[in-house]
């Protein structure tokens, strides 16, 4: 199982890294902007965004085009400028970011904050400059606005800032999670789900899959912050001491039965979207391997 992500991995990643680096000079014509720009996408990251929205057409059987590539892309970016505003002084003011100082500390705050702004808006243009349907393009549109934006992302970012040092409940904490990383992370399998053309009707067993990964995804984001290193993260550890984390409001140990809990539920929910849309989901599957569940993670 470990090595369908693997394998997927090898295959996509350098496709998405090569797509990224030669398509942002293309699209930004002011030279520090595109220095900026740059500078926090071609750092790295795992690129889970892209990979799960060209996971979902592969599961579908549906090409890898330019334009879907670009689609995906494209969240790449928008999760790119949100770590470049989560990192600013007045948000988590972190400095360093994907094994590399972070965007204010290399070009100082105001080119940080456009480099993001530059981002955010590119991914926007990114889904609806190439030749996927028009239909395609608006629901596109429309999802990732609802998922990164007041109603998503930026809401849970609020949650986030606004809650320092105050102790949110459980259910608080899950909305929180839900927003601030599952909104984007399931507008990733959403995306794939509209350019392999899947039905609302269809599509929400998915979603749920999504959501469910989504939160598991920053359970495991909270856990690695007490239990990793900055070396093999490429960002600070042990910064949430005033945040609202898992391991803050339940412990380790319950928070990594939370996070258990998480992946079966979000497991069973992708073998029901598989059994209803006949469909393999191994590949998605294989996602959940992303969580070293055993060891000193
Ligand atoms: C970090 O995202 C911020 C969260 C939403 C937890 P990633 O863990 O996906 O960071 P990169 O993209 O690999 O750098
Ligand atoms: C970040 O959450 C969520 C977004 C960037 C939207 P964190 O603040 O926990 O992410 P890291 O730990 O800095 O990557
Ligand atoms: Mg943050
Ligand atoms: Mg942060
Ligand atoms: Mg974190």
């Amino acid at each position: 199982m470990s090595s369908m992500l693997t394998d997927f991995e090898l295959k996509w990643l350098p496709v998405i890294n090569d797509y990224v680096k030669r398509e942002i000079p293309l699209s930004v014509p002011q030279p520090l902007l595109a220095e900026s720009m740059a500078y926090s996408v071609n750092a790295g990251g795992k690129r889970m965004r892209p990979l799960l929205t060209l996971a979902v057409l592969n599961t579908f059987k549906v090409e890898i085009s330019s334009s879907r590539l670009r689609a995906a892309a494209a969240l790449e970016l928008l999760h790119t400028y949100s770590l470049i505003h989560d990192d600013l002084p007045a948000m988590d003011d972190d400095d360093l970011r994907r094994n590399q100082p972070t965007s204010h500390v290399k070009f100082g705050e105001a080119t940080a904050i456009l480099a993001g702004d530059g981002l955010l808006t590119l991914a926007f243009q990114w889904l609806t400059d190439g030749d996927l349907s028009d239909t395609q393009k608006a629901q596109l549109t429309l999802e990732l606005a609802k998922d990164a934006g007041p109603a998503g992302m930026v809401a849970g970012q609020v949650d986030d800032v606004t809650n320092e040092g105050k102790q949110l409940s459980l259910t608080q904490l899950q909305l929180l999670h839900r927003r601030k990383t599952g909104a984007l992370i399931q507008d990733a399998i959403a995306a794939g789900l509209i350019m392999a053309n899947v039905t609302q009707q269809r599509r929400q067993l998915f979603l749920e899959f999504a959501d469910l990964f989504g939160l598991a995804f920053q359970i495991y984001d909270d856990i690695l912050d007490v239990t990793s290193t900055e070396t093999k993260l490429g960002k600070p550890v042990n910064q949430d001491e005033n945040k609202n984390t898992y391991p803050n409001l339940l412990g380790l140990s319950e928070s990594k039965v939370k996070l258990r809990e998480t992946i079966e539920l979000g497991k069973i929910a992708l073998a029901k979207a598989g059994a209803l849309n006949n469909v393999n989901v191994d590949l998605l599957k294989s996602f959940f391997t992303y969580f070293k569940l055993d060891g000193d993670y």
